[in-house]
């Protein structure tokens, strides 16, 4: 079968570990390989994304990072989802959508889904509509069918269709179901989305998933829905902690209290509180206006406001240096070369950017630029999130179900004193910057030598389809 190419993983560590696990013959645990793939560009992508100060309804004009395969009715149609821990939906285009018959080509690659076509598609209601303010979006009808991925089979699983749309690609949001178009826009009850049917119909034991980027370099990461691979990260998962917004758990926000350089933990800041938020939908990391700035000093970027983009040399990638970000105890370190991104060409060359912007008035967020570096849990039951530094390129995998209770995250232990509050507004408003001691980010990065910055006229992101001739393609180049 088409999809049977994912990985179902199931190895068990032995019960004598001295952590908290689950044995069993068939480890209640899901797991579905990802793949990163090119996009076109990151930084506009992500500015529709977040137009709206608050990504609590995303959707994506164009390519994202992260898809996984799956299928929906019977016989199966292929999708292609954009794996989206910043919303909660799972949303398809219809074939029959002026987009799809426009688009054809983009549509027939992340696959449609026609409801005449499935013996088990049900009618739910016409409340899809998952919309920016620009006027993008997508809206139809909400329905239920036969879902599957990684092997598995899920009956009646709700999910939007795109009778109207803008966005050629499908999604599939894993957050909070409070967060899901039918609650927040139509203001009906939320319904049990992937991760939360999984959990109700005993699938996996708790509403939890891990979620493993791995490297820029590589081209595949994994999810694990009810599972951690211990093999994965080093150390140990600490858990912290999820801060909810005006009293609701609705997003996956933390805490993150210091940041430094090189090695050097909290030396850019630290003893403040920066609500941030854990988007795998989100290209680049965006953090507070003075942070951005002090690190673009530091790494000799060029700030474009009109592209949203900070332009630095390519060789940055080649130094050696990073980034720490404290969360209360743990601190995850993102390599230099983690952070700069090969966002096109001019005449062949590379134009490299920082995965860092400004978050301006919105709340910060750790997109993929983080995102990378750490293996993160998301335990929706428990409201916590568990994370480690990861293990870039492990080849192995142990993987261990994660327990119903408290302490269900196998491998993690708490954080002493972890901040489980700050003032967020509902939809992420400001957050007070911190203060930053800016010569905390110097030292180390000799990034200011090594050349002249590439000159960029024009605007590169929008050129790309006329550029062909002028040397301007765009898009990763890990594709
Ligand atoms: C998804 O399916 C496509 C087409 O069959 C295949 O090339 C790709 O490797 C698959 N990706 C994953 C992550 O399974
Ligand atoms: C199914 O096909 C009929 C006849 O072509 C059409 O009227 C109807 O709108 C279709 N239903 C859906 C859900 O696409
Ligand atoms: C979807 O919502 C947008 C914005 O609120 C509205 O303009 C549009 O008419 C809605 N579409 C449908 C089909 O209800
Ligand atoms: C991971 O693998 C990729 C592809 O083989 C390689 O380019 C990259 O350098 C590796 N990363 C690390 C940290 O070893
Ligand atoms: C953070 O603040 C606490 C309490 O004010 C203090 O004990 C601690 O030393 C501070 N930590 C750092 C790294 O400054
Ligand atoms: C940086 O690394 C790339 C790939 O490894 C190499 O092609 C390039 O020449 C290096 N640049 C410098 C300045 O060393
Ligand atoms: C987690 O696993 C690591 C490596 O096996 C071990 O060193 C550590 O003590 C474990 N931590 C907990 C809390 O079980």
């Amino acid at each position: 079968m088409k999809y049977s190419t994912v990985a179902l993983v199931a190895q068990l560590i032995s019960s004598t570990a001295a952590f908290h696990l689950v044995q069993r013959e068939n480890p209640r645990v899901l797991g579905l390989d990802i793949q990163r793939r090119s996009v076109v560009n990151p930084v506009a992508r992500d500015r529709l994304r977040r137009r709206q100060k608050t990504v609590q309804q995303t959707l994506d004009n164009l390519e994202t990072l992260y898809f996984a395969n799956a299928s929906l009715g019977t016989p199966a149609q292929s999708l292609r989802l954009h794996i989206d821990t910043g919303s909660s939906d799972l949303w398809a285009n219809a074939a029959s959508s002026a987009l799809c018959k426009q688009r054809g080509k983009q549509c027939v690659e992340s696959g449609t889904y026609d409801a005449n076509s499935s013996s088990t598609y049900e009618f739910v209601n016409s409340d899809f509509n998952i919309s920016y303010v620009d006027g993008s979006g997508a809206s139809g009808d909400y329905a239920k069918d036969t879902f599957n991925f990684g092997g598995k089979t899920i009956d009646g699983l709700q999910f939007g269709i795109g009778y109207t749309s803008t966005s050629a690609e499908g999604i599939l949001g894993i957050g909070y179901t409070v967060n899901e178009v039918q609650v927040n826009r139509a203001g009906g009850k939320a319904y049990a989305n992937l991760p939360q049917l999984l959990a109700d119909n005993g699938d996996i034991n708790t509403n939890a998933y891990s979620l493993w980027l791995n490297d820029l370099d590589a081209s595949t990461g994994s999810i694990l829905f009810g599972g951690v691979d211990t093999e994965k990260y080093t150390g140990t998962l600490s858990k912290l902690p999820i801060i909810p917004e005006s009293g609701v758990y609705a997003e996956f926000i933390i805490a993150l209290t210091g940041m430094g350089s090189n090695g050097n933990q909290g030396s850019i800041f630290k003893n403040e509180t920066v609500a941030v938020l854990l988007d795998s939908g989100s290209s680049l990391m965006y953090l507070p206006d003075n942070v951005a700035t002090s690190l673009y000093t530091t790494y000799n970027a060029q700030y474009d406001s009109t592209q949203g983009a900070a332009f630095v040399n390519c060789d940055l990638a080649n130094e050696s240096g990073s980034l720490e970000f404290t969360f209360s105890g743990p601190t995850i370190s993102v390599p230099l070369n983690e952070l700069v991104i090969v966002a096109g060409y001019s005449r062949g060359t590379p134009t490299c950017i920082l995965g860092i912007g400004p978050a301006g008035d919105s709340v910060s967020v750790l997109g993929d630029t983080f995102l990378r570096s750490a293996y993160v849990v998301y335990d929706l039951t428990n409201n916590q999130i568990a994370l480690a530094q990861t293990n870039f390129n492990a080849t192995s995998s142990k993987v261990t179900e994660i327990a119903t209770g408290a302490n269900g995250v196998p491998n993690a232990s708490g954080v002493a004193n972890a901040v489980s509050t700050i003032a967020v507004a509902s939809g992420g408003g400001r957050v007070a910057a911190p203060s930053i001691d800016p010569s905390g980010a110097q030292g180390g990065s000799t990034a200011s030598k090594g050349g002249a910055m590439p000159m960029i006229t024009g605007n590169p992101w929008l050129s790309g389809a006329a550029a062909a001739g002028a040397g301007m393609m765009l898009g990763f180049n890990g594709f």
